[in-house]
């Protein structure tokens, strides 16, 4: 091996966007050959490759053991060759190149579920979005390479399954008691879409005809006893093919398509060309083991893999810096997907919910970047909640602002374009332009500067006159590596009401500048900006933002009084939700007095009537925002005590508020046939149970005792358990032993199991040393770890005491052995900075003494980060 002799310099290992550059060399086909053993796996690999520009012929590996490489037939001597930790270059190679190299791996060692690894005693399964491949073969590893591949897999027979991507073309004994598969993938991708998959599972199959005609076979493999809980994914599966053909002219392109499931993986699931492989907690999905919750996520996480077939595969990213590119379309187009699943308000408050929780809290912090970041460290650290969830929103804007028809032929001009290319988002924003004729050029500020805008508004009603003149004034927070911030333009919807009927307005306007309101929209693109209703006869209330048309930070100096009108006046389901949280807001965060919340959240008018017309939305409006959500919009001295004391006696008043209301809605509502207002009532009758233990009534413990025991759906056990061991009921300890006996076996269900112990308010760190030191604890499994550490985070009040020393724990162990948890799990800790007093000091102190003990880019470029405030 080549290792340079010179003093090794810590080099800086940040990637630029400005920096990007053709690949030298492309592959027209690679063929591979896998041969799985207990102790070892051979790769053989050949590759077709052809000049494109000058350059060195660069192929990327890490942690492989080089046997041999040929180039044109001719075995390569070490001195033809530069190979060190990362990558395998040879100079003044010919222009066309056939390259031939056998490598041993360990997949069975492997722990950090990157490349091929082990997943459990007989399931070896691969994860290579974004940088895994080169941990499987040499290869030139990025996006921008696409090929067509070849695949043998060979393994003992112990495996009766070898899968890969595309069509199965041969088959066969190989001795010695093993077997193989060869399949050939027709379509070019990148290296990070290939996958294979070696076990012994079962499969549940259906099949599926496209637009087109095309018959596919769909094969969801799992272990036996899973399979009867595959059946809500294959179903949405068939709906999410169903729906890209019917929302985006979209048919599928393979005859197979196979979706394997493992308890073993960092995230939640992986879009492999036609081989989808997904965590278990994001297919299995049965009422008896799974939440609801769990239930809505495993059909959106189906169709957003399913969808990533066009947006992703057929057109991926030109490098890792587009990521948004495909993640953020293929976002919105699971959330649209999942809007007409359920109520699309619903959908659309719990898609918010996420984004105000996670994504502008990271933007508002040291981990602030662009949707499209221009330099990174580790790109794993980059599958953020900005890149995701703010690319979403930033679609979203662009398909509100073009309406259903332009926005489509938007896309159709993207496939038409694009279709078996690398491309960025800029292609991607002048598709949708050239498409839609719509020029959606100034898009493009949102994807390249960090930040949540904040729109500052001001009314102003004219009796007289009869106008009504709206101000609008964006801004961003200063930010050091981004200097020049510029105006993005923001579709604002909007409507007036009548303040004293509650009647919507027909809106006429005058933007006095331009963008005049069309369709209830005005986009709002300068600094400023001055908006006139005319014809306005009577005092009006404005709804700004509706069904949050913009990812901003809204200020607006509404009343209580207004609040409480549109609580109960807007008809726009999503609105009258973001009424109710302001008004929360207002009184945990801004001292406001609770009354005017209470009467309007216990008006006989509102809740009474919604619970039994959209349980879900009801359940929805009595949201009281997460401490955690709270204190991240606390930016300096933040208390978490303070904000937990304050939160529970909002709670307890809202308890108290409604006297006889949650005993009655626990005793008449029952559950109906259809499966979202099932939801709604389930977890109303979840909240109610919660209500009557604040209101003091211990029979409360009763009835959820005999709710845990008599049902067999999961939403409806897990709340009643929660209301048992949270209030640390006489019959808490039966329950949690109950329910250990009954899921023993059942890992996801264990993972509930955990996450409810270590939810508790008043968990400790023996509590906690206690779960994680439990025979079922097991951190090779990341579900079990986010169990537990999810659990605790719960309570910001345990996380910044007892829980920094587990967070930072964690994240040492991790930085070796799983180093993208790792890096994740750290991040928990992140709004240090924003601490009171001496709380402040003490954990950053922690942080600190960390850096030096920790080795992979992942956690230290997150650490570093944390601490760069
Ligand atoms: N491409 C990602 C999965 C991925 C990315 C795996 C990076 C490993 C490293 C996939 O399409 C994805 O986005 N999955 C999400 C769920 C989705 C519904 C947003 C996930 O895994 O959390
Ligand atoms: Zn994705």
């Amino acid at each position: 091996m080549n290792i340079a002799a010179h003093p090794v310099v810590e080099a800086d290992q940040t990637v630029y966007l400005k920096d990007y550059q053709k690949p030298s060399f492309l592959v027209d086909s690679i063929q591979l050959d896998i041969q799985v053993f207990d102790d070892k796996t051979h790769v053989y690999a050949k590759l077709d490759m052809q000049r494109q520009t000058a350059g060195d012929l660069v192929l990327l590996g890490r942690d492989l053991q080089l046997q041999s490489i040929k180039v044109n037939g001719q075995v390569l001597a070490e001195n033809e060759y530069q190979l060190d930790t990362e990558q395998l270059s040879i100079a003044n190679a010919p222009e066309h190149a056939v390259i031939e190299t056998h490598v041993i791996i360990h997949p069975e060692s492997n722990t950090q579920l990157e490349g091929l690894y082990l997943a459990g005693g007989d399931l070896f399964v691969t994860q290579n979005e974004p940088e895994g491949f080169r941990k499987i073969t040499f290869y030139p590893d990025r996006p921008d390479v696409l090929s067509v591949f070849t695949t043998r897999v060979e393994a003992d027979k112990k495996f009766p399954v070898l899968l890969a991507n595309g069509n199965l073309i041969e088959a066969g004994e190989a001795g010695e008691g093993r077997h193989y598969t060869v399949w050939q993938d027709p379509t070019k991708k990148p290296a990070y879409l290939f996958a294979c998959v070696i076990g012994d599972l079962a499969v549940l199959k259906d099949s599926y005809v496209t637009s087109e005609g095309r018959n596919v076979a769909l094969e969801i493999y799992a272990e036996e006893k899973d399979i009867a809980k595959c059946h809500i994914a294959m179903e949405a599966l068939k709906h999410s093919m169903r729906w890209d053909e019917e929302h985006y002219g979209r048919p599928y392109d393979l005859d197979n398509y196979m979706i394997v499931a493992t308890s073993a993986f960092n995230m939640g699931a992986m879009e492999n060309k036609g081989l989808n492989i997904f965590n278990t907690s994001c297919v299995l999905a049965d009422e008896e083991y799974t939440t609801d919750a769990a239930i809505m996520r495993v059909q959106s996480v189906i169709a957003h893999e399913y969808f990533h077939n066009w947006t992703g595969n057929r057109i991926t990213c030109r490098d890792w810096f587009q990521l948004c590119l495909k993640e953020g379309l293929t976002v919105f187009r699971d959330q649209s997907f999942s809007e007409d699943l359920q109520s699309a308000a619903v959908q659309r408050i719990d898609d918010v919910a996420v984004l105000k929780a996670h994504q502008f809290p990271e933007d508002s912090g040291p981990l602030s970047h662009p949707p499209r970041p221009d330099h990174f460290v580790e790109i794993n650290n980059f599958y953020t909640a900005t890149v995701y969830e703010k690319g979403a929103e930033i679609n979203r804007m662009m398909a509100t602002l073009l309406g259903k028809e332009k926005f489509r032929a938007g896309t159709d001009e993207y496939f038409k374009r694009h279709d078996g290319q690398a491309v960025t988002v800029e292609d991607w924003v002048a598709a949708l332009t050239a498409g839609s004729g719509v020029d959606l050029s100034s898009f493009l500020i949102w994807y390249n500067q960090p930040g949540t805008p904040k729109l500052e508004a001001q009314g102003e009603y004219d009796a007289t006159a009869q106008t009504y003149r709206l101000s609008l004034k964006q801004s961003l927070k200063a930010h050091p590596k981004y200097p020049n911030l510029k105006a993005v333009p923001i579709p604002v919807a909007l409507a007036l009401f009548n303040k004293a009927s509650g009647e919507q307005l027909v809106l006429n306007s005058d933007a006095l500048f331009e963008n005049a309101v069309k369709d209830g929209v005005y986009l709002f693109d300068q600094d400023e900006a001055v908006i006139e209703f005319t014809g306005v006869k009577a005092q009006p209330v404005v709804s700004l933002l509706r069904s949050f048309s913009a990812p901003v930070n809204l200020e607006f100096n509404y009343s209580d009084e207004e609040l409480a009108f549109l609580l109960q006046y807007e008809t726009n389901g999503f609105n009258q939700w973001q009424a109710a949280q302001s008004l929360v807001e207002n009184i945990l965060l801004k001292d406001h007095d609770a009354q005017i919340y209470l009467d309007a959240i216990s008006s006989p008018k509102l809740l009474p009537q919604l619970v039994c017309k959209d349980p879900l939305l009801a359940s929805r409006l009595l949201d009281v925002p997460a401490e955690g959500y709270l204190g991240s919009r606390i930016d300096e001295n933040y208390n978490p005590a303070m904000i937990q004391e304050k939160r529970n006696a909002l709670l307890t008043a809202v308890a108290l508020s409604f006297t006889g209301f949650w005993k009655n809605i626990y005793q008449t509502l029952e559950a109906p046939a259809e499966f979202s207002q099932a939801m709604g009532v389930r977890a109303l009758k979840n909240i109610a149970l919660n209500m009557m233990a604040r209101q003091g009534d211990e029979s409360v413990f009763d009835l959820a005792f005999e709710q845990f025991k008599t049902t067999q759906n999961m939403s409806e056990r897990l709340g009643a358990l929660k209301v048992l061991v949270w209030n640390d009921a006489p019959q808490a300890k039966e329950a949690l032993a109950d329910f250990y006996a009954r899921f023993k076996g059942e890992a996801l269900s264990m993972d509930q199991w955990f996450m409810v112990q270590a939810a508790h308010p008043k968990a400790t760190a023996e509590s906690i040393q206690a779960l994680t030191q439990h025979p079922d604890y097991d951190l090779k499994v990341p579900n079990r770890i986010r169990a537990v550490s999810g659990g605790l985070n719960a309570n910001p009040v345990n996380t910044w005491s007892f829980g920094v020393q587990h967070f930072i724990g964690l994240a040492k162990y991790l930085d070796e052995k799983n180093p993208i948890v790792g890096s994740r799990l750290l991040q928990a800790l992140s709004r240090w900075y924003t601490l009171a007093e001496p709380q402040r000091s003490v954990v950053k102190a922690e942080l600190e003494a960390l850096k030096p003990q920790v080795k992979s880019k992942n956690v230290s470029e997150t650490l570093n980060s944390m601490l760069s405030v």
